[in-house]
């Protein structure tokens, strides 16, 4: 039987799935983010900015922008023209549309339901697209790198902030006891639905490291890509330039 577009390899996400986990978690995402990480996400997204070395005329496309809390520190600190706030599930958007009525900056801001693989825009529309902590449960990654290097201009990049491999072992045995304990304990108390942030957890310890996930982004024809350990490589922001 032929496979159909997009399935997902064994032991990857299944679209479903993901959006079932997102549309149920969105009223309380915000607050298991902030408890879950300490607050130390609020750094790798300002991290994440800088290193999109945005312009006052840059067109921007977040993808599986959630909650918008890189839209938003993309508009503060970047300041670009425009940003595209997107994502698959409309609940999430929701969320971040709250948040931008609340903005008084330049950048204009604006919310699209798209979904990540197959990106409805024309060739060649944005100088910079972003991503936080989306790539990871995509069922099919190579078909995101393929749409994202189609939709960005020539020169354009494309800045990747995901989970990824904390290099000092002894460190990222800490960290994967408290990925196991700690996340579905709090994420079950906060939604009641232990199960997603287990799922989501696994997501985290299956997904390829910094190395692997640079030749993904080469092999969809990226120029050159680099990356930037955060947190003692916790997470990692990839830059991909077409
Ligand atoms: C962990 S959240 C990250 C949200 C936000 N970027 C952040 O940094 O907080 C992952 C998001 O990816 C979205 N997502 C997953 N697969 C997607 C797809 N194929 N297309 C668009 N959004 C997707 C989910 O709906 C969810 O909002």
């Amino acid at each position: 039987m032929a496979p159909r577009a997009h399935e997902p390899a064994p032991g990857r996400p299944t679209t479903d799935r993901v959006k079932h986990i997102f549309s149920t978690i969105a009223p309380e995402y915000d607050r298991f983010n902030q408890l879950s990480s300490l607050g130390i996400d609020r750094y790798w997204r300002a991290r994440t900015v800088t290193l999109a070395r945005l312009r006052r005329n840059s067109q921007v496309l977040d993808l599986a922008a959630g909650t918008g809390d890189l839209t938003m520190a993309l508009a503060a600190r970047g300041r670009p023209a425009r940003i595209l706030s997107t994502d698959f599930v409309p609940e999430m958007l929701e969320v971040g549309r709250e948040k931008a009525a609340a903005y008084e900056g330049e950048t204009k801001i604006e919310f699209a339901v798209v979904d990540a693989l197959d990106i409805p825009y024309a060739d060649e529309s944005f100088d910079v697209v972003t991503v936080a902590f989306g790539v990871r449960n995509l069922p099919d990654r190579a078909q995101n790198f393929r749409e994202v290097h189609r939709v960005l201009k020539p020169g354009g990049r494309y800045v990747v902030l995901e989970f990824s491999r904390p290099p000092f072992p002894p460190f990222r045995a800490l960290y994967h006891f408290y990925l196991r304990t700690v996340i579905p304990f709090l994420g079950g108390r906060l939604t009641g639905d232990r199960e997603s942030f287990q799922y989501l957890n696994d997501s985290i310890l299956q997904f390829p490291g910094q190395v692997a996930l640079a030749g993904e982004l080469h092999k969809a024809g990226f120029a050159e890509v680099n990356w930037h350990n955060l947190t003692f490589g916790i997470v990692a922001v990839h830059v991909a330039t077409k």
